[in-house]
């Protein structure tokens, strides 16, 4: 599949039109506002990752890539050594922003890799092996979603009721995203899928996002509130669970929007399949187990007052606010990658997929 120009400037993630930026599309403004946001300076693009303004793993990686570049093109500096230590640094810095997605730091490493494999590069060559790179993830995304989204369709049928948690569609991505993906490509080929989307406490991804995607994309979608999933359930409308994923361990748990692990536990009780997608490149193959991932904390105010006129809670209330839960492998039915859709037993599986 080839990646044109505009296949990349559609995404909600790409490089401004003179190189020396990177755009996002501020996914805290939706689904109210579209407003784009043009950054380059280091405060800023760390600011952008941990605010969510740029959010979704796979789209995070696709950001520290032309990072990494912009740092670059805008460094003043005719030293490559000067220009390698700062970004060697500048990619630390990036690196911390966000623990829990693998993507960010693969995407980071992937850059400065490209730099030391290159130790006798000057200025300019250091500059356009680094875009070249960050150009590579960002097609590579393209190339992946479309093929998860493929592989996610042939488990479903026309018809059927998918429930998802957070946002993994086009915004979290590129093209037509990872759990959502499947749904847009059905649409593009006449193949209807009704979504549940959680609305999922407490940054509303399904409900400022997920909601706002499919709805524009004419896909039939109801909201729920996170509390409701079992009911659906229950009622028998929903056919498969598709949801996103921040890292998945060797052993096959993986990390996702907090939430997730309760989805996967319902939909085991009731019997309906529960399936993760996302690419290679959010598997984490140095990382033994679920145990061993990071999970980030945030702000309690997203908790108290961040939606509210007034606040919900004393100010005095303790909070406890993970933006991640870790679902053990053996409530997973199947992880569809872009190499195919994984089986368990995961340890041993995933492992092939590597080889
Ligand atoms: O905190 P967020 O909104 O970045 O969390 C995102 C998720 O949990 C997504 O499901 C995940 O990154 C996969 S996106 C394809």
């Amino acid at each position: 599949m080839t990646v044109s120009e505009a296949d990349r400037n559609s995404c909600s993630v790409h490089l401004s039109e003179d190189g020396r930026s990177v755009v996002i599309l501020d996914q805290t403004k939706l689904p109210n506002r579209q407003e784009w946001l043009s950054l380059y300076r280091i405060d800023e693009l760390c600011a952008a990752i941990k605010s969510l303004a740029v959010r979704g793993a796979p789209a995070i990686g696709i950001f520290a890539g032309y990072a990494v570049y912009v740092l670059a093109v805008r460094k003043e500096t005719e030293d490559p050594d000067a220009l390698r230590a700062y970004l060697e640094a500048e990619g630390e810095t990036l690196s911390r922003a966000r623990p829990t997605a693998v993507n960010l730091s693969w995407a980071v490493s992937r850059m400065l890799r490209a730099l030391r494999d290159n130790p006798g590069a000057d200025v300019s060559r250091i500059r356009s092996l680094l875009r070249e790179e960050a150009l590579a993830i960002h097609d590579e995304d393209i190339r992946m979603c479309t093929r998860i989204s493929e592989y996610g369709l042939s488990l479903v049928k026309p018809g059927d009721g998918i429930l998802t948690h957070c946002n993994a569609g086009p915004l979290a991505t590129s093209k037509y995203g990872t759990a959502i993906g499947p749904v847009l490509l059905g649409k593009e080929r006449g193949i209807d899928l009704k979504v549940f989307s959680d609305e999922t406490r407490p940054l509303l991804q399904g409900a400022r996002l997920t909601s706002y995607e499919l709805q524009r994309a004419g896909v039939d979608v109801t909201l729920i509130c996170d509390n409701m999933a079992s009911i659906v359930m229950k009622n028998g409308w929903v056919q498969a669970c598709f949801v996103g994923c921040d890292r998945i361990a060797a052993n096959g748990d993986f990390a996702n929007k907090i939430g997730t692990s309760g989805v996967a536990i319902l939909a085991r009780h009731y019997g309906i399949p529960f399936y993760t997608l996302g690419p290679t490149s959010t598997i984490d193959m140095n990382c033994p187990t679920g145990d061993d991932i990071r999970i980030e904390q945030r702000d309690p105010e997203e908790i108290k007052t961040m939606w509210y006129r007034e606040p919900m809670a004393l100010p005095e209330v303790k909070c406890y606010n993970p933006a991640f839960d870790v679902t053990d492998h053996e409530l997973v039915t199947a992880i569809v990658t872009d190499r195919g859709i994984v089986y368990p037993p995961f340890d041993v599986n995933l492992q092939k997929l590597f080889a």
